[in-house]
């Protein structure tokens, strides 16, 4: 028996998104998404990367879905490319870019594999990025006919559904901070486009339940827990801001249809305007099940030249994967308590976590990445101590089955527990995977 042991039933698997492996941008009747086109911006993405081609997941789902049952996966999280299915983002289906995930999850359920689709992971088709993108209210519209779509042809086959991945970058890093897709810098744009994000969420749940999907539908957030440097007022305050920020935000609008009011004080204070929030209570439809998405920590000193929050990131001597993010995994566990006692949260997926690091492979062919090992056993036995508090975690997906296009950073971060060859496309699992195979045999870790 392993010393930190998994309820039965735990369920295991990997996590990927659309744009990240799919390549074939151009194939079968598919256009153009708003990170298609952010990267052709110079710029925008480390090395003018961009996922044309990525791993080309699309032409190779087989051998991928195969690679997964090597490796012990009972799950496997991947999300839809809008523009695929609906080339005009509303209108007339493509059933050719319909049929791809319609074979993909005939694939997984024929290799036991249980399929998460996570209805929208950041690529929203160009057109309609070219009438306001989130920031038009008929967004809430083109997403409940795009998950409708989406209903009609897997509702029979698919039994867990993730409205929405990661809503804060979608409308933080896209709409404020400008380093997402479609790359605006305005904070005022960004809280419009997150409430419209909340309230299309919120849509897509509703019409979950009224077509009797026979399934589970819940939402991803992903959570950047904050620690004041000090114990004084002022670094707390400015730590309580960015919790406000990087946790509260999303987490209310889904559990109390409320934005944190602090923060709405703040940005009045800070001449932020404000949209009319008065439907957000919309957004609170009870959930199945929380997808969490965790990576790291980070420590915040008041700072009061800061904007918008006072706070300050403090780059403290602490272990970093080579992205640069500290690893805290008891922020992780902690994490899970508050969901429960803050939240009253329903049971719970993690829908990603995982490192990255500047892996290579030896002369043997083997990636032996030990770093990566030593940040999942870490972060399992967080989970595993959060399940031992009475937290309702029942899965945990791995962030990523395999190395693919991230975002800003191009192909230069590494996520997977496979290595991707870039040139050939090879797929090798890394030492990572082979332990993550013995977790899941064993059901736990020592
Ligand atoms: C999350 C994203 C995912 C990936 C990881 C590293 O924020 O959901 O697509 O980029 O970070």
């Amino acid at each position: 028996m392993p010393k930190y042991e998994f309820p039965k039933g735990f369920t295991w698997g990997s996590a990927t998104s659309s744009y990240q492996i799919e390549g074939a941008a151009k194939q079968d009747g598919r256009t153009d998404s708003i990170w298609d086109r952010f990267c052709q911006t110079p710029g925008n993405v480390l090395n003018s990367d961009n996922g044309d081609v990525s791993i080309d997941h699309y032409n190779k789902y087989k051998e991928d879905v195969a690679l997964m049952k090597e490796l012990g996966h009972a799950a496997y999280r991947f999300s839809v490319s809008w523009s695929r299915v609906l080339p005009d983002g509303v209108g007339k289906v493509n059933e050719k870019g319909l049929q791809f995930y319609s074979d993909l999850v005939d694939e997984l359920i024929s290799a036991g594999i249980e399929p998460f689709i996570t209805i929208y992971h950041w690529d929203l088709p160009q057109i309609l990025q070219e009438k306001g993108g989130w920031q038009n209210p008929d967004s809430v519209m083109w997403f409940e006919e795009y998950s409708k779509v989406l209903f009609e042809k897997f509702g029979d086959r698919v039994k867990f559904w993730c409205t929405l991945n990661e809503p804060y970058c979608a409308a933080f890093l896209g709409y404020y901070l400008g380093v997402h897709a479609p790359g605006y810098r305005d904070l005022g744009g960004a809280i419009l486009a997150s409430y419209h994000l909340m309230l299309a969420h919120g849509a897509s749940v509703r019409l979950f339940r009224k077509m009797n999907i026979p399934g589970e539908i819940g939402i991803t957030l992903n959570f950047t827990p904050s620690y004041p440097l000090t114990d004084s007022k002022e670094d707390k305050l400015a730590s309580t801001y960015i919790d406000g920020y990087d946790v509260r935000w999303f987490a209310d609008a889904v559990f109390k249809g409320t934005f944190p009011q602090d923060l709405l004080e703040l940005f009045k204070e800070r001449g932020v305007t404000l949209p009319d929030f008065s439907e957000l209570n919309k957004a609170a439809e009870k959930l199945d099940f929380l997808g969490v998405n965790f990576y790291n920590s980070y420590t915040y000193r008041y700072n009061e030249n800061s904007w918008p929050f006072y706070a300050e990131i403090v780059n403290q001597a602490v272990p970093k994967t080579d992205i640069g993010w500290p690893i805290h995994s008891e922020a992780f566990e902690e994490l899970f308590v508050r969901l429960k006692d803050e939240y009253n949260a329903p049971k719970m997926y993690i829908t990603e976590n995982g490192c990255a690091y500047n892996d290579v492979m030896n002369e043997n062919g083997e990636v032996l990445d030990y770093s990566r090992i030593n940040y999942l056993s870490r972060h399992l036995k967080a989970v595993h101590s959060a399940i031992q508090k009475g937290v309702d975690i029942r899965g945990y997906l791995a962030w990523s089955l395999f190395d693919n296009f991230e975002w800003a950073h191009g192909y230069f971060q590494r996520f997977g527990i496979v290595f991707c060859d870039y040139d050939t496309l090879k797929r090798t699992p890394k030492q990572s995977a082979y332990w993550l195979r013995e977790v899941i045999k064993n059901n736990g870790l020592d």
